[in-house]
């Protein structure tokens, strides 16, 4: 039986053999052994071994060029008109400068460059927060036919839920509310003044016409001009991992689904958010960046509210608190 998916519980159920078509330095697909498990561990250590061989080589390269640089540089000052009775020796020098000017383009020549840049590696900015401030509170929260027992919740940094619930139980609700996207029928919600938020919903829709790179700067120029954020601590759209540079020319229409929802997270991401509410995030996300986006959530300062129900998620922050909503009831009168 052969299985496509990017369902991480579903390949670690079932999955003998991984074939991952994941990039690779030599451009070839990769057979793993082992299930899930040894393809997790061994890409992983692969991709590390990668990454340093690019960078070890770069700086060598970069090092052949300077010496180089430099070597050229000596020979353009050796070339002065000579004077005097230093004559001779000038001229002996600059044969010897010409001499080690070759011999470091040969070097150059050889240090062929032969690792291609490794893909993007997402990295979360850095979410600061005053740990013990209330960040947001419910209390006792319902929405009509939506979400119907009453939901108490108070987070401040660093605190961590995750949501659970059978579909239409009323996760994406309960976040939209906490978001102060809708009212609550009953009970209040409370937000901390400059609290950030950051929501990332389950389903946005963004402008199809405009370009990436277009789209996030002038969401940042926004957050700036309503300060949300300082024009000193605005994040970097690149520095983030989950597009890159050719994608930034592109317009949003123009983006796969899962580029789509990688722009979705950057574009909440770029308030640096206090608060993070992530309705299933892992929805059209590939395997490797729901890996790092688990790890990253695990160490931020930021409080993360995780609605999932993606099995793996759910295995990987079994060590969170969890609130499971029950089944909407619908009351027929
Ligand atoms: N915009 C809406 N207007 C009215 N009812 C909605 C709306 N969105 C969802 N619902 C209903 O609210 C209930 C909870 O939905 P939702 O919060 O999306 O659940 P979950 O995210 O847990 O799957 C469902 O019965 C759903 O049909
Ligand atoms: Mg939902």
């Amino acid at each position: 039986m052969v299985v496509v998916s990017h369902d991480r519980a579903l390949l670690a159920d079932v999955a003998e053999t991984v074939v991952s078509l994941d990039a690779t330095p030599d451009g070839r697909p990769r057979l793993y052994g082992d299930g899930y498990a040894g393809y997790r561990e061994r890409s992983q250590a692969e991709r590390i071994q990668w990454e340093q061989e690019y960078a070890r080589e770069q700086v060598e390269h970069a090092k052949l060029q300077d010496d180089l640089q430099a070597a050229q540089d000596r020979l353009i000052s050796g070339w002065r008109p000579a004077k005097g009775s230093g004559k001779h020796r000038r001229a002996t020098r600059a044969a010897s400068t010409v001499g080690n000017v070759r011999r470091r383009q040969d070097a150059l020549e050889a240090h062929a460059l032969t690792v291609p840049e490794p893909p993007l590696t997402f990295k979360l900015p850095e979410l600061s927060s005053r740990s013990s401030v209330t960040l947001v509170s419910a209390e006792k929260v319902t929405v009509d036919d939506r979400l119907t027992p009453p939901v108490s919740l108070e987070f401040s940094g660093g605190d961590r839920l995750v949501v659970t619930g059978p579909n239409g139980a009323g996760k994406s609700t309960l976040l939209n509310v906490l978001a102060q996207h809708i009212e609550p029928s009953t009970g209040t919600i409370h937000r901390r003044n400059d609290a950030r938020i950051g929501f990332l919903q389950q389903e946005s829709e963004l402008p199809p016409k405009m370009r990436v790179g277009q789209l996030f700067e002038s969401h940042v120029q926004r957050l700036v001009a309503r300060n949300v954020i300082s024009s000193r601590s605005t994040v970097d759209l690149q520095e983030l991992g989950l597009l890159g540079s050719n994608e930034l020319e592109l317009r949003v229409g123009e983006l796969s689904m899962g580029q789509q929802r990688r722009l979705e997270l950057a574009l909440v991401l770029a308030s640096r958010p206090q608060v993070l509410l992530l309705d299933e995030p892992t929805n059209h996300l590939s395997i490797r960046l729901i890996d790092e986006l688990t790890e990253a959530l695990g160490a931020t300062a930021a409080a993360v509210v995780l609605a999932t129900h993606d099995r793996q998620l759910l295995r990987d922050t079994d060590h969170w608190p969890q609130l499971r909503l029950q089944e909407h009831v619908v009351k027929v009168s």
